[in-house]
């Protein structure tokens, strides 16, 4: 009986439903993603590239990169501290996030905790009423900049350091402290620094971490070992010229010195999504030092490359000196490093080329063309080669006119769908001129040969997880790059 009814609404309902799905059919759908993906969170961090890192505490005034924690308060006085400041310096370079250190290893808190009385309170600023996390959020709010903190667990200060319980205690007081009472905070920063002979103890880090999640929905926490964003394994602002977003989090411990490699290449099979951060000075050292100057623009744009152009988000420290001010002279190199970045990235030359590509999925009209590589969409359109196509996968640039002059090659992978491509090379009118392994957010070649003058320009994908999704080509000159100290004209 049962069955009876079963199979008379299966007649009945089969042909309607049958012609529904075959016109569905023919929309053509995007591919299935390969796991692991990015969170939102990560996903809009990714897109930020360049991020900035403000040491700033008593060291500022003591000269020094390590406080001892037996600091005088009194010495904190930037009598002429203006957050605005910063935040302009910041936007200016086209950074969007900011990272205070609330507290660094000598435990001097910028902000006025109720649970230790080494802070703000106790210096002669504003006579002890100044809040510099406030007014670094004030600033930046009014600026639409997000905001981001490092609070630094070894304290070379409070005596609870080295007892587990209570230390842990104060950590957990002074996290809620920042995250409950500072509005949105969208990264937060743990490190594994720590002076050998400092007291054993250890770190509650899965209390800290749920603490974070729960009073903070769109943050993204850093450190060694994520869960969000990873540390890059040095600090020298480079990524592995390989470098996956993907990594197996249980192979990753904080302050483990035998994981920095695998920091810096991630791992092709990984199972989480957990891309690298590389934290670099725009000086020597983080904290200011009225010795020490700015690095040269080449040196940021190297780094530049070798970060961003690596598939990772690059961390620029650049320190308040002890009037409380970015100094002019990194104000100034910042702005170079943005119009450098600018003059660059602004014209693409790929743009006046006819463009070709082994395959495409669905058909010319399904949405998956090569043209998808020129849109101004970096995550979401994509050109995607047929999953059935026999041989490599490849995209070709025709000069309709002149020819192409140009230095640098940029491809960006649709990584909402995954991380993929494993294997690429690069050829100008038929000669291999570059060749890489992984791609990412963003790749970039920055021709060791210099400039080429060529009419077509042929990638080709080797080898990747499943079909590659690139969802942006560029074809640039770079006129700062003199490789070789040969000069371009
Ligand atoms: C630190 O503590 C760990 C775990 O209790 C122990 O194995 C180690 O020997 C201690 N190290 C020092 C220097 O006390
Ligand atoms: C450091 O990492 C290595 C490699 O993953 C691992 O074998 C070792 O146990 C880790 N050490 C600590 C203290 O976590
Ligand atoms: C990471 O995990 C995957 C899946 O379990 C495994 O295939 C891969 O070998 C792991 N990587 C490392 C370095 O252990
Ligand atoms: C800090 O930077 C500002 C802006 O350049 C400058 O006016 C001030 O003199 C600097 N302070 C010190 C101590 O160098």
């Amino acid at each position: 009986m049962c069955r009876l009814w079963w199979s008379l609404w299966l007649i009945t309902l089969s042909h309607p439903f049958n012609i529904a799905l075959s016109k569905l059919e023919q929309i053509p759908t995007p591919p299935l993603p390969i796991l692991p993906l990015p969170t939102f969170s990560q996903l809009k961090w990714q897109q930020r590239e360049v991020i900035m890192f403000l040491h700033f505490g008593v060291n500022t005034f003591t000269d020094s990169e390590w406080g001892t924690g037996h600091e005088n308060p009194a010495v904190f006085n930037p009598v002429g501290l203006n957050a605005d400041q910063w935040v302009t310096t910041a936007a200016e370079a086209g950074i969007s996030l900011m990272i205070l250190t609330a507290k660094h290893h000598d435990g001097f808190c910028l902000w006025p905790s109720k649970y230790t009385d080494h802070s703000v309170v106790r210096s002669p600023w504003k006579n002890g009423h100044g809040d510099v996390v406030q007014e670094l959020v004030n600033a930046a709010k009014n600026r639409g900049i997000d905001v981001g903190l490092y609070l630094s667990p070894w304290d070379r200060h409070d005596p609870r350091y080295g007892h587990d319980l209570s230390y842990n205690e104060y950590y957990l007081a002074q996290l809620q402290e920042l995250l409950n009472n500072y509005g949105s905070i969208r990264e937060i920063w743990f490190d594994g620094a720590k002076g050998a002979n400092a007291p054993n103890m250890s770190y509650y880090f899965t209390d800290w971490f749920s603490m974070v999640k729960e009073l903070q929905s769109s943050i993204n926490i850093f450190s060694d070992a994520g869960p969000d964003v990873r540390w890059v394994g040095n600090e020298k602002g480079f990524a592995g010229s390989t470098c996956w977003s993907t990594v197996n989090r249980t192979s990753l411990s904080i302050g483990n010195a035998s994981i920095v490699e695998y920091l810096n290449t991630g791992d092709p099979n990984g199972r989480d999504w957990l891309p690298a951060e590389c934290d670099v000075s725009i000086r020597n050292g983080w904290f200011w030092h009225r010795s020490e100057s700015p690095k040269k623009l080449s040196q940021l744009l190297e780094i530049y490359y070798n970060s961003v152009g690596r598939n990772c988000l690059l961390l620029f420290n650049v320190p308040p000196n002890s009037t409380g001010l970015i100094s002019e002279v990194d104000v100034h190199r910042l702005k170079e490093f943005r119009s450098a970045i600018n003059t660059i990235f602004s014209n693409n030359l790929a743009q006046k080329c006819s463009i070709k590509a082994s395959s495409q999925k669905g058909g010319k009209e399904a949405g998956f063309g090569p043209e998808n590589v020129l849109d101004s969409d970096h995550l979401w359109t994509y050109w995607t080669p047929r999953e059935d196509d026999e041989g490599y996968h490849w995209i070709e640039f025709r000069s309709i006119d002149k020819g192409l002059r140009f230095n640098v090659i940029r491809i960006q992978e649709a990584i909402g769908l995954g991380q993929r491509i494993k294997r690429h090379v690069i050829y100008v009118d038929g000669k291999r001129i570059a060749e890489g392994t992984t791609v990412g957010y963003k790749r970039l070649h920055r021709l060791e040969k210099g400039v080429v003058d060529a009419q077509i320009v042929r990638i080709i994908i080797k080898e990747s997880r499943g079909v590659p999704l690139i969802s942006s080509i560029g074809l640039h000159f770079d006129p700062f790059w003199h490789p070789n100290g040969q000069l371009s004209s």
